[in-house]
C-alpha cells in the first residue's frame, strides 16, 4: 500500500524542524506513528529459495552474473544478480551458508556484457581465489573458484570487482552474503535460539537513484565520482520502507551496507528514544565481547551484528531502524562542503529526498529522480527512517542475553610500521600514498615473515573513506585525531569504537583521523607469492584508481 502524501510532509516538516533545530544529538526525527503510514510492504527476508534465499551448497554452485527483469523489489524493475539453482530451486542472490572447514565449488560466467570477476568479500582464500581485477572474464566466459572455508563463522558477502565496473554492477544488484558457521556460532544460535531467516535476519542497506518509472540509475556525475554516488531513496534487502513483523523477543540483525558510497548512522527508534542494542559480531566475526550501544556508524563494506532484545514492547508498538543525524565530513574541495555545517547538510534537498511518490502499475510506488547535482538529494547526514519492526505477537522468551563471546587471540605485537596517507590529487581525485591503481605495479610489498602496523592517515581536507583490505584481516589498534562524533564514541583511551574490536577487514579512516591496525602476514595462510588489494570500499572512488596492489612474498 503506497505512503500517504500527507505523511511524507509531516515527516519532511520534521526533517526541517530537526534540521533547524541545532539539536542533532537526539533522536526528535521520529517516524510519524500514523497507522496508514509505514504501508504493508513487508520486507523481503531471506527464504528458501528466491532473490536472496538462503543456500547450502552440497556440491558445486554455477553461478550466472545476468540481468534479472522484475526482480528489484521496490519498483519491479530489472537489476543485475547472481542467478543459480540448486536441488531443485531457483536463487538470485543467494546468500551463501558455509560450514567452517567445508570446500567451497563455485563456477562464475559472466552474462552480462561487460568484463566481470567475483571478490568473496572477507572470505579467506589465496589471491586467485579473490577476484583480483586481473582475472575479469569477458561476456560468455566463465571463472572457476574452488578454496576450503577457513574463516571463523562470521557475516561476510560477495560482489563483483572487475576494475571501473565495480560500483555499477554492484549498484545495479550483483552482491550477497556469504553466511559462515561453525561450532561457536552453533552453539550462540542454540543458547538464544536464533534461526537464519526467523530471528537472525540477514539485512543488507543500499541507497538508490530510480527513474520516475521505477528504474536503477547510475548515472554518476564528475563530482558524484569524486565524492561517490547518493541515492534518493534507501533499501533493505532491495525494498523501501518496509515492515518486519516480530514477536517479543531476541532479534539478531546481520547488517551489511551493500552502498557504493552512502555512510550510515544506525539506531533502532522506539517512541523518541534510541534503544540500546548490543553489538556481537563485526567484519570478521564476533567480538571479542558484547558491545551495548545505541547508535553505530556503518560504513560502505563493512558489517555489523546486532542483538536487538524486544521482550519490553507490546503488540501494536513500531521500532523503526534509522538513520540518524551526523556529520558526513564532506571537507573536500577546499572545505567548502564542510563549512556548510551540519544542518544545512542535513536539511539539504528534503523536498525532493523522500518526496510525494507517484503511483505506477502493479500499486509500486517509486520516488522521483532529484532533479540535479543530486549529491544532496538525501543528505548522508539526514534523519530518515530505514525499517520498520512492528511488534506484533506476544511469545514467552527466557533466554538471558550473552555476557561473553567466543575468545580471540591478542594482536600480535611489535611489527614494521607503513604509514598510509589518503588524500586529494591537485585535480580531483583520490590517492593513497600519493598513488592510484595500476595493474601491473605493486606499491605496497610485504614480508609474510611477521606483523605489519598500518598507519592510515587521512587528510584534514577530504571526506571519510572506509580502506578495505584483501586476504587478511585488520585489529585496530588505535584512532587519533578522531572527529568528536567518533571520539565521543570511543570505548577506550586509544579511541576504539566498540566496532574496532575484534577482527575487521574495513576500516572507516575520518578526515583529520590516523587509525592504526595490526595485519598479520606472519601466520601461514596462503602459499607462494600472492597479490592483494587495498582500496577505498567507497566504490566510486576505487573505480576512480583509489586502490593498490598488495604483493605478499
Ligand atoms: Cu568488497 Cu575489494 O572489496
Ligand atoms: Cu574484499
Ligand atoms: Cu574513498
Amino acid at each position: 500500500m503506497p505512503q500517504s502524501r500527507r505523511d511524507f510532509l509531516s515527516l519532511t516538516a520534521k526533517c526541517a524542524m530537526l534540521a533547524a533545530g541545532a539539536d542533532l544529538g537526539l533522536p526528535m526525527l521520529l517516524h510519524a506513528a500514523t497507522p496508514e503510514d509505514s504501508g504493508s510492504t513487508a520486507l523481503p527476508v531471506p527464504g528458501k529459495s528466491g532473490l536472496f534465499g538462503l543456500l547450502a551448497p552440497e556440491g558445486g554452485l554455477t553461478l550466472t552474473a545476468a540481468e534479472a527483469p522484475g526482480a528489484l523489489p521496490a519498483s519491479g524493475a530489472p537489476m543485475l544478480a547472481y542467478r543459480t539453482s540448486h536441488k531443485g530451486m531457483d536463487y538470485l542472490n543467494p546468500i551463501l551458508v558455509l560450514n567452517k572447514g567445508q570446500n567451497f565449488e563455485a563456477t562464475l560466467v559472466n552474462g552480462l556484457s561487460e568484463p566481470t570477476i567475483v571478490h568473496w568479500h572477507g572470505v579467506d582464500g589465496p589471491w586467485r581465489q579473490a577476484g583480483h581485477p586481473s582475472y575479469a572474464i569477458g561476456p560468455g566466459g566463465s571463472y572457476k573458484y574452488a578454496f576450503p572455508i577457513t574463516n571463523r563463522a562470521g557475516t561476510y558477502w560477495y560482489h563483483p570487482h572487475p576494475h571501473a565496473l565495480t560500483a555499477k554492477q554492484a549498484y545495479m544488484g550483483l552482491a550477497s552474503f556469504f553466511i559462515v558457521r561453525d561450532g561457536e556460532e552453533e552453539a550462540f544460535a542454540k543458547d538464544l535460539d536464533l534461526r537464519l531467516g526467523e530471528t537472525d535476519i540477514p539485512l543488507v542497506i543500499q541507497d538508490k537513484r530510480l527513474t520516475p518509472n521505477g528504474q536503477l540509475d547510475y548515472s554518476p556525475s564528475q563530482d558524484d565520482l569524486f565524492m561517490g554516488y547518493l541515492g534518493n531513496i534507501v533499501l533493505a534487502n532491495g525494498q523501501r520502507r518496509s515492515t518486519l513483523k516480530t514477536a517479543t523477543r531476541l532479534y539478531r540483525f546481520r547488517l551489511l551496507n551493500g552502498s557504493t558510497a552512502r555512510i550510515y548512522n544506525l539506531s533502532f527508534v522506539f517512541g523518541g528514544a534510541r534503544l540500546p542494542f548490543l553489538l556481537v559480531g563485526n567484519d570478521g566475526g564476533f567480538l571479542p565481547a558484547p558491545q551495548q550501544l545505541d547508535g553505530l556508524f556503518l560504513a560502505p563494506g563493512e558489517r555489523a551484528e546486532v542483538l536487538l532484545d524486544l521482550r519490553t514492547l507490546s503488540p501494536g508498538q513500531e521500532v523503526f531502524l534509522q538513520n540518524m543525524p551526523f556529520d558526513p565530513m564532506h571537507n573536500e574541495g577546499g572545505g567548502m562542503m564542510g563549512m556548510m555545517g551540519m544542518g544545512e547538510m542535513a536539511g539539504m534537498g528534503h523536498g525532493s529526498a523522500q518526496a510525494p511518490v507517484a503511483e505506477h502499475g502493479g500499486g509500486h510506488e517509486t520516488a522521483p529522480v532529484a532533479s540535479a547535482g543530486s549529491h544532496g538529494a538525501l543528505g548522508e547526514g539526514d534523519a530518515y527512517p530505514i525499517l520498520r519492526l512492528l511488534v506484533e505477537q506476544k511469545v514467552a522468551y527466557d533466554r538471558s542475553l550473552p555476557k561473553s563471546l567466543p575468545d580471540i587471540p591478542k594482536p600480535p605485537t611489535g611489527g614494521t610500521e607503513r604509514p598510509i596517507t589518503l588524500a586529494m590529487r591537485h585535480m580531483g581525485g583520490w590517492t593513497i600514498n600519493g598513488l592510484t591503481f595500476d595493474m601491473d605495479s605493486s606499491p605496497i610489498v610485504v614480508k609474510k615473515r611477521g606483523p605489519e602496523v598500518w598507519r592510515i592517515s587521512n587528510s584534514k581536507e577530504s571526506m571519510p573513506h572506509p580502506m578495505h583490505l584483501h586476504g587478511y584481516f585488520y585489529r585496530v589498534l588505535e584512532r587519533r585525531g578522531s572527529p568528536p562524533q567518533v571520539k565521543s564514541r570511543a570505548v577506550d583511551p586509544r579511541g576504539r569504537l566498540a566496532s574496532d574490536l575484534g577482527y575487521k577487514d574495513t576500516v572507516l579512516v575520518w578526515p583529520g583521523e590516523t587509525v592504526s591496525v595490526c595485519i598479520d602476514f606472519g601466520t601461514p595462510k596462503y602459499p607462494g607469492e600472492q597479490l592483494f588489494l587495498f582500496h577505498c570500499h567507497n566504490l566510486e572512488h576505487e573505480d576512480q584508481g583509489m586502490m593498490l596492489n598488495v604483493k605478499v612474498v
